[in-house]
């Protein structure tokens, strides 16, 4: 089978690639725009297998899109490419609009263009990749589960929020055979910097101050990249057809819970420069604005029909994490210094508008 990621350059989208590449025999045709987000690095494992080959496409060119469809004859799509980054959607919420809806009604469309012109078998599968994000805020005693209603903060999980929509409208009217998946937070090896744990890890690392937003009591429910990774390949075998479902990782600390639990880990590594306790680092910023109190995912739908279980606890997870950003120096201070130097994103202003 030959299979479609679009992403397969971001942090969760290599992570799905090489589980495809590494566990089955099926060929993935990796379609990336290459964003300041995309990382080639994340690949090096399979780079050379004769089943992988990317592609420099943004998903929403639809005449690229319907070349490569046609020449590549994918049984299936699993769509991740996104903008991801809350903060940045609220600096520039523009490119969020264009690829996260624009680029998902364009896939959409092109996608269903193919599928009708193969026939339409009942077999292709259209994986649409989302987040928890669209549910908006709940309260520590709330577990989302797929029946909540949509409530999006951000213009990220809008747009996110948007696409989801879509997905559904095409599977409901036109019968594309579609799943989806709402994830929760997600990290692990290869994050980008700009998302929280990494950024702790890489400000405690340097003995810089580690900014923590508001009061810090925000709570989000980690998963480690492994196993989101492991939860949509399974959604993408074995989910019923028009069918969505929640993967979470049942950990749902508080903001400030997880960086002090960093500093324990860089502590026993390594002192900061003046030699504090990493602790000491901790800084409370302004909040973000519009700052989602509480995300939490019932993943019971998916651990019950599916048989689908986590491998990852938070606690095993986060300390491969630490050692994995402190032996890969290199990875990281190469985004620093050419993408991405650490600074405060998303104060409130858009700073990118559409001209
Ligand atoms: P990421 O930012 O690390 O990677 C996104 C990838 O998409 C990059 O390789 C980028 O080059 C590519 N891309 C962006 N715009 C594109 C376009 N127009 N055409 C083609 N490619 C484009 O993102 P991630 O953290 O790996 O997230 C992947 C998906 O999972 C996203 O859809 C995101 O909404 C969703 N998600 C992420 C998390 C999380 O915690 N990171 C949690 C739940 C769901
Ligand atoms: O819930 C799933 C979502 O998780 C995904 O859909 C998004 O793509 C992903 O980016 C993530 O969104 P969050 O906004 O929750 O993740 P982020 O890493 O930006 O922030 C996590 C928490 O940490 C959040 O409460 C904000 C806070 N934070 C973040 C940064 C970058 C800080 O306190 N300080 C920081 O410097």
């Amino acid at each position: 089978m030959t299979i479609f990621v679009t992403g397969g350059a971001g942090f969760i989208g290599a992570a799905v690639v090489r589980q495809i590449i590494e566990r089955t025999n099926h060929a993935v045709i990796n379609v990336d725009k290459m964003t300041y987000a995309a990382d080639l690095n994340r690949l090096d494992s399979v780079n050379d297998c004769d089943r992988y080959c990317l592609e420099r496409v943004d998903v929403g060119d639809r005449e690229k899109l319907t070349a490569l469809f046609r020449r590549h004859q994918p049984e299936g799509v699993i769509h991740l490419a996104a903008e991801s980054h809350v903060d940045r959607s609220i600096d520039g919420p523009a490119a969020f609009m264009s690829t996260n809806i624009l680029g998902t009604f364009a896939l959409l469309e092109t996608a269903y263009a193919y599928w009708q012109e193969v026939g339409q078998p009942r077999e292709f599968r259209f994986h649409h990749v989302s987040t928890d994000e669209v549910y908006g805020s709940t309260d520590k005693d709330h577990l989302f589960d797929e029946a909540c209603p949509y409530k999006p903060s951000s213009p990220y999980a809008a747009s996110k929020a948007s696409a989801d929509h879509l997905v559904r409208a095409w599977h409901t009217t036109y019968k594309l055979p579609i799943v989806m998946t709402n994830g929760s937070n997600t990290y692990g090896p290869y994050q980008f910097p700009e998302k929280f744990i990494p950024l702790m890890i890489v400000k405690g690392s340097l003995g810089e101050p580690m900014p923590v937003y508001g009061d810090g009591q925000n709570v989000r429910d980690w998963i480690h990249v492994d196993d989101h990774a492991a939860a949509i390949w399974h959604v993408f075998e074995r989910g019923d057809n028009g069918q969505t479902y929640n993967i979470g990782g049942r950990t749902t600390p508080t903001n400030l819970d997880v960086v002090n639990h960093i500093c324990q880990l860089l502590d026993i590594h390594h002192s900061t420069r003046n030699r504090r306790p990493h602790d000491k680092l901790i800084t409370l910023v302004t909040d973000r604005p519009g700052h989602d109190a509480a995300y939490a995912v019932d993943p019971t739908k998916l651990e019950t029909t599916l048989g689908w279980t986590r491998h990852h606890s938070f606690d095993e997870g986060l300390k491969a994490t630490v050692d994995w950003y402190l032996e890969n120096h290199h990875w990281w201070q190469a985004i620093l210094d050419q993408r991405y130097s650490g600074e405060r994103l998303g104060r409130g202003h858009i700073l990118e508008q559409v001209s």
